[in-house]
């Protein structure tokens, strides 16, 4: 049984599976061919953060298949009542084939995987985002081709969007190009890569974005950092990605932001908005994405 906490969870070659295999589901949805592959399965989803695009892309892509969903918060079920994760792991792994967390500690995700009979997804935690960066690797190489040897521009937070790219660099043979604000820079020993191999660490954002193929930013506050808001966005002004950045990018670079955007904080509308901008199509991959990986989960390779 395999689980997806992490973006180095899977080797390139399940990657290489997956994103075929999201193009094929992806044409079939648009075509509105069935692709019922998890007839009567259930996924379990646990909320202990805020979500729009996870719950709609997990919760309509299980329906799409044929299964149905469970959907959990800490607001009303026993996880916020401080039932132990393992007990609760063990017993909604009894009733469900399938578990998406959404959490802060990437440690709770893992010891509910070390006590669940079924995979386990994260859906974000406080360290990783390794659904978003699928879809966005996806829908990279919907509009440019392989993203081996490409450049990516990281302006922002070290945070768990920036330790997940990092990953998806160096298992996937890209580079990335960090610039973060002093004091929130990506943290080696959570991303788990070494500098030099996977990323490139540079203090002005502008330099940052020289070249890139893909320029790529997140809110200035994560969920769960919320107290630190009013520092960060002192410490942030200058790493919000402008039109001169993007002029910077290697001509034809894409703009991505896993949503949800703050105009004119993280980024300028006229960028997020603009003709570089593939926002809208990254969203909707989530959708695409997590059906393939799903399916691949508790199905394995399909052909
Ligand atoms: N990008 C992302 O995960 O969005 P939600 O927080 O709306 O799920
Ligand atoms: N870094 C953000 C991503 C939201 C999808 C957060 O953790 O809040």
């Amino acid at each position: 049984m395999k689980h997806y906490l992490q973006f180095k969870d899977f080797s390139a070659d399940e990657y290489r599976y997956l994103f075929a295999r999201a193009a094929l589901i992806k044409h079939k949805f648009k075509t509105y061919e069935k692709h019922h592959t998890l007839l009567d399965r259930t996924l379990a989803m646990i909320f202990e953060k805020a979500s729009t695009r996870t719950r709609v892309s997990f919760e309509a892509g299980m329906y799409q298949m044929g299964g149905s969903v469970v959907h959990l918060t800490t607001g009303d079920s026993q996880l916020g009542r401080s039932e132990p994760i393992e007990d609760s792991a063990k017993v909604i792994s009894r009733m469900t084939d399938i578990v998406m967390i959404r959490t802060f500690e990437q440690t709770k995700i893992e010891r509910f995987a070390a006590h669940s009979r079924v995979p386990v997804i994260n859906g974000l935690t406080n360290e990783f985002h390794p659904c978003q960066v699928l879809a966005d690797i996806f829908t990279f190489i919907e509009h440019r081709g392989s993203i081996a040897g490409k450049t990516v521009a990281w302006v922002g937070d070290g945070n768990n969007m920036a330790n997940t790219w990092l990953q998806a660099a160096d298992l996937l043979g890209f580079t990335v190009h960090v610039s973060t604000p002093s004091g929130y820079e990506v943290d080696q020993s959570i991303a788990g890569v070494r500098a030099q191999k996977s990323y490139r660490v540079f203090s002005d954002p502008l330099q940052a974005c020289e070249g890139a193929d893909l320029v790529t930013t997140d809110v200035w506050t994560s969920m769960g950092y919320e107290a630190e808001n009013a520092t960060r966005m002192q410490a942030f002004a200058s790493w919000r990605v402008t039109a001169g950045m993007m002029a910077a990018a290697a001509p034809g670079a894409l703009f991505m932001h896993c949503l949800p955007a703050h105009r004119g904080e993280e980024v300028d509308a006229d960028v997020i908005d603009g003709p570089q901008s593939v926002v809208w199509d990254e969203a909707e991959n989530r959708l695409h994405v997590q059906k393939a990986l799903m399916e691949y989960l508790l199905l394995g390779q399909l052909e």
